[in-house]
C-alpha cells in the first residue's frame, strides 16, 4: 500500500464535490473549517491539484485561497438547475431514500433530468482541468450529488485512477429498487476504481444491490469483477475528525471562558445536549418526546435537568425541512408550556443557529448526557468531536448514541446505545445515564476518544487514496 500511495501521490489530485471548500466572509474568501479540508491540505500541498464544486456566486470565487494549495473551479448553475439537482433529486429523492426512507422520497422526472444535466456540467469543468494537467490526475468524487460522474470521467480520462466516496448510508436493495433510475445510478458508480463507504454494512448493501439488479457480477473479498472484465474495489473507510484540533479546542482559553459562563447559567442542573443540523434524519422530534417522557415519569428531575438543543439551519428551501422546523418549534413550546414553573428556568433550551467552534466545544464539555439519536446517519461526526473534547479536558459525560449511526459501529461497547424509534425506551436510558458511576463514565469516554484518535481523518484520506490506487492497478 505505501508504494501504491507513492505512485498515487505523484499525480495531481482533483476533488469533485457538490460544494467548494471555501466560505465567503466579510473579509473575503477563506478555506472552510472541517475535517476533510484539514486532512487534504497536506496531501494537496504535496501533489498539487484542484477542487471542483458548485457555488451560488461562481463568478466571484477566487482561483486560490490562503492555506489551500488547490485551484478552485466553480461550477456555475442556473437557479432551475439548482432546484432540480440539489433541492430536488439530491435532497428530496436520494437523501430520504438513502436514509431508510424515514420520510417519503419524491420521484420526479424533471429532477432526474436536472441531476443528469448537472452531473454533465461538472464533467465539462473536469474536462478542462484534466486537459490542463501534465499527467492524468487522480479524480476523487464525493457523495450522492454526483453518482453519475465516475462514468462520465472515465470516458474523459481513461488513464486516471477514479474514486468515489459516499458520505451518506447506502440503502438495502429493497429500498434502492424503488428508484426508477437505479440502474443508471449504479452503473455511474461502478465506473470508479474504488467505491468507499463509511461502514461494511453500507458496502454490503451496495454489493447486494448490484448483484440483485445486474447479472454477471462476482464478488471476491472486497473486489467486484464486472462482466466487461473490469474490477472495482468496494471498501469501508469511516470518516473521522482531526483529533488534535479538537483536543486543542477543548482547552482553549476562549473555550474555558465560554464554559465558565455556561456553568453559571446552568448551575445546579444536569445538562442533556443535542447538536445537529435541523434535519429529519437526526431524530430531534423523537428525542424531544423522550425528554418529555423523562420529565413525566420522573417528577423529581423537573427543575434538576435542562435539555439544550442546538439546531443548525439547513436546506430551508426544501419543504420537508421547513415543516420539520415548525414541528420542532411547536413541540419545544408545548413541552416548555407543560413543565415550566413560574419564575424558574425552562426545561428545553432551543437554539436555532450555528455557534462558533469554541462555544461548541464549551457545550460539549458542559454536557452530562450527549444525546445523539438519529433515525439514520451515515457517520455522525458530532459523536467523535464530543468524546475527543471530553477526554482532552478530563470531563466524564455520557454518550447516548443511536444504533442507526455509522459511529455506533465504532463505539460498540462504550456508548449507551439506543433505538430512537422507541421514545420510551430511550427516556429510560436517559434516566439510567444519570446513574452511571463517574469512574466508569471517564473510562468509557477515554476508550472512545482513543478509538477516534487511532482512526482519524488523516488515516481516512490515506486509506481512501491507497485503495483508489489499488483499484486502478488491478487488471
Ligand atoms: P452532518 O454531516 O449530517 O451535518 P455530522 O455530525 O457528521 O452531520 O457533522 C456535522 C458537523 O457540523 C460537525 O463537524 C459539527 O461540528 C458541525 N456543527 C454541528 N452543529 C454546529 C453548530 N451549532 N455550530 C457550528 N458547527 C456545528
Ligand atoms: O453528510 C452529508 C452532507 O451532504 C455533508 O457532505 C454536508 O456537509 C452535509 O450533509 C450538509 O449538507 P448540505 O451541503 O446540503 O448543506
Amino acid at each position: 500500500a505505501p508504494q501504491l500511495l507513492d505512485e498515487v501521490r505523484r499525480r495531481p489530485l482533483v476533488v469533485v464535490a457538490n460544494r467548494l471548500p471555501v466560505t465567503q466572509t466579510e473579509d473575503g474568501w477563506e478555506a472552510s473549517a472541517g475535517g476533510l479540508v484539514t486532512a487534504l491540505r497536506p496531501v494537496i500541498a504535496e501533489t498539487g491539484g484542484a477542487w471542483i464544486g458548485w457555488d451560488d456566486d461562481a463568478d466571484a470565487v477566487p482561483r486560490r485561497v490562503e492555506g489551500l494549495h488547490a485551484d478552485l473551479h466553480a461550477v456555475s448553475l442556473t437557479a432551475e438547475e439548482v432546484a432540480g439537482h440539489y433541492h430536488g433529486f439530491s435532497n428530496r429523492t436520494l437523501w430520504p431514500l438513502f436514509h431508510d426512507a424515514v420520510v417519503q422520497p419524491v420521484i420526479d422526472r424533471s429532477w432526474w433530468q436536472a441531476y443528469q444535466e448537472v452531473n454533465r456540467r461538472f464533467a465539462e469543468v473536469a474536462h478542462r482541468v484534466i486537459a490542463d494537467a501534465d499527467e492524468p490526475p487522480l479524480l476523487w468524487v464525493q457523495d450522492y450529488h454526483l453518482l453519475l460522474l465516475p462514468d462520465l470521467l472515465r470516458r474523459l480520462s481513461p488513464q486516471s485512477p477514479i474514486g468515489l466516496f459516499l458520505h451518506v448510508p447506502f440503502p438495502p436493495p429493497e429500498l434502492m429498487a424503488r428508484l426508477p433510475w437505479r440502474d443508471q445510478l449504479l452503473q455511474g458508480m461502478l465506473a470508479a476504481d474504488s467505491i468507499g463507504f463509511h461502514t461494511t454494512r453500507y458496502r454490503d448493501n451496495f454489493v447486494r444491490s448490484v448483484q440483485q439488479l445486474f447479472t454477471g457480477i462476482t464478488s471476491l473479498g472486497d473486489t467486484l469483477a464486472l462482466p466487461d472484465g473490469r474490477y472495482v474495489q468496494t471498501v469501508a473507510h469511516p470518516i473521522s475528525i482531526d483529533t488534535e484540533e479538537f483536543s486543542d479546542l477543548a482547552n482553549d482559553p476562549e473555550t474555558e471562558r465560554e464554559l465558565a459562563e455556561l456553568r453559571e447559567q446552568f448551575a445546579g442542573r444536569k445538562v442533556f445536549l443535542g447538536v445537529d443540523r435541523l434535519d429529519y434524519t437526526k431524530g430531534i422530534r423523537h428525542r424531544l418526546q423522550s425528554i418529555e417522557l423523562l420529565l413525566e415519569e420522573h417528577p423529581e428531575l423537573r427543575g434538576e435537568i435542562a435539555f439544550v438543543q442546538i439546531a443548525v439551519p439547513s436546506r430551508d428551501d426544501v419543504e420537508e425541512y421547513r415543516d420539520l422546523r415548525t414541528q420542532v418549534e411547536t413541540e419545544v413550546g408545548r413541552i416548555n408550556g407543560r413543565f415550566t414553573e413560574p419564575g424558574s428556568d425552562v426545561p428545553v433550551h432551543y437554539l436555532y443557529r450555528g455557534v462558533p467552534r469554541t462555544r461548541l466545544a464549551a457545550y460539549y464539555r458542559l454536557a452530562d448526557v450527549m444525546c445523539i439519536t438519529p433515525l439514520k446517519d451515515g457517520m455522525n461526526l458530532v459523536a467523535k468531536e464530543f468524546v475527543t473534547v471530553q477526554a482532552a479536558a478530563g470531563e466524564a459525560g455520557t454518550l447516548l448514541l443511536s444504533e442507526f449511526t455509522g459511529a455506533a459501529q465504532e463505539f460498540e461497547q462504550d456508548a449507551v446505545r439506543c433505538n430512537p424509534f422507541d421514545s420510551e425506551g430511550t427516556s429510560h436510558l436517559m434516566a439510567a445515564a444519570l446513574q452511571l458511576d463517574e469512574g466508569d463514565r471517564r473510562q468509557r469516554i477515554g476508550r472512545m476518544a482513543e478509538a477516534v484518535r487511532s482512526c482519524d481523518v488523516f488515516r481516512w484520506v490515506d486509506d481512501e487514496l491507497s485503495d483508489i490506487a489499488r483499484g486502478h492497478a488491478s487488471p
